[in-house]
């Protein structure tokens, strides 16, 4: 029980990580609360939880609106009288987003919007109810392409994502003394609806899989396994980290055959 007795947000909670990162919490413990934009897919999730013994609620959520973020915090800390962790899990990842030169403004400020604002909406309102709480662990979702260039592109995707490890570290280093720690959860190509239009294409998806060293996408739970660790308290000394869980992407030049 490594998160016994805490209290999580996350967000994006519907989706693939996001959900197996609420049922990897509650497995350890934590009260938790799912959220997301799809509410209703939230509330499943929190059931699923329930029905397995866990201790779950839902929230709909938009991460963009900064009410909306600040009362779900607000009525998280209400009914349960702390926060412990907060994952700003929630993002996107449209088709249109693409090279520099074709991606549209209107695609380059949504995405900018969700994967960015919507980290720095989450830490904005988390800081204060965890400096309340005693301290926490707030884990914010990037991705491995925030470290590295891809010949594909997904240019507001990957500037959205390398800003969230810029914030992160910088929220780190703020408040460290006041017990909060901040890290970036940088995953690999991980099984998940998010990628489905990117992997539905084979040759697309051949050029995501020849650079993976082990040869093959991450599953959830080892997204979710890892921030697991980054909320509880064995991760207790790491804090600004971009925590990389790529199966090796980014240790390698070429990948064997
Ligand atoms: N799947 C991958 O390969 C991969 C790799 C690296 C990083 N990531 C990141 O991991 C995170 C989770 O991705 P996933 O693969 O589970 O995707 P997913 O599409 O399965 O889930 C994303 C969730 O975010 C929610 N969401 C979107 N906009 C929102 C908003 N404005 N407010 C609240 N919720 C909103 C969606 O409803 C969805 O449930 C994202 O930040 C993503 O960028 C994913």
């Amino acid at each position: 029980m490594r998160l016994q007795g805490k209290t999580a947000i996350v967000t994006g909670a519907a989706g693939g990580i996001g959900r197996a990162s609420c049922q990897a919490f509650a497995r350890e413990g934590a009260h938790v609360v799912a959220a997301d934009l799809r509410g209703e897919d939230a509330t499943r999730v929190a059931q699923e939880i329930g029905e397995s013994g866990g201790s779950a609620g839902a929230a709909e959520v938009d991460v963009t609106n900064a009410d909306s973020v600040a009362r779900l915090v607000r009525e998280t800390t209400k009914e349960h009288g702390r926060l412990d962790v907060m994952f700003n899990n929630a993002g996107i990842f449209p088709d249109a987003d693409g090279s520099v030169t074709d991606t549209d403004e209107s695609v380059w400020e949504q995405v900018v919007n969700v994967n960015l604002r919507g980290v720095f909406l989450g830490c904005k309102y988390a800081v204060p109810a965890m400096i309340e709480s005693g301290g926490g662990s707030l884990i914010n979702t990037a991705s491995f392409v925030a470290v590295m260039g891809a010949a594909t592109s997904q240019s507001a995707y990957t500037a959205s994502k390398g800003g969230v490890l810029a914030l992160t570290r910088e929220i780190a280093v703020e408040y460290a003394r006041a017990g909060i720690r901040a890290n970036a959860l940088c995953p690999g190509p991980t099984n998940t609806p998010l990628l489905a239009g990117l992997l539905a294409d084979p040759q697309r998806r051949a050029r995501r899989i020849v650079h993976i060293p082990m040869g093959r996408l991450a599953e959830v739970e080892e997204i979710a396994n890892a921030a697991l660790f980054l909320a509880s308290d064995e991760s207790s000394f790491i804090t600004g980290t971009q925590f990389l869980v790529d199966g090796g992407i980014t240790a390698a030049y070429v990948t064997p055959e």
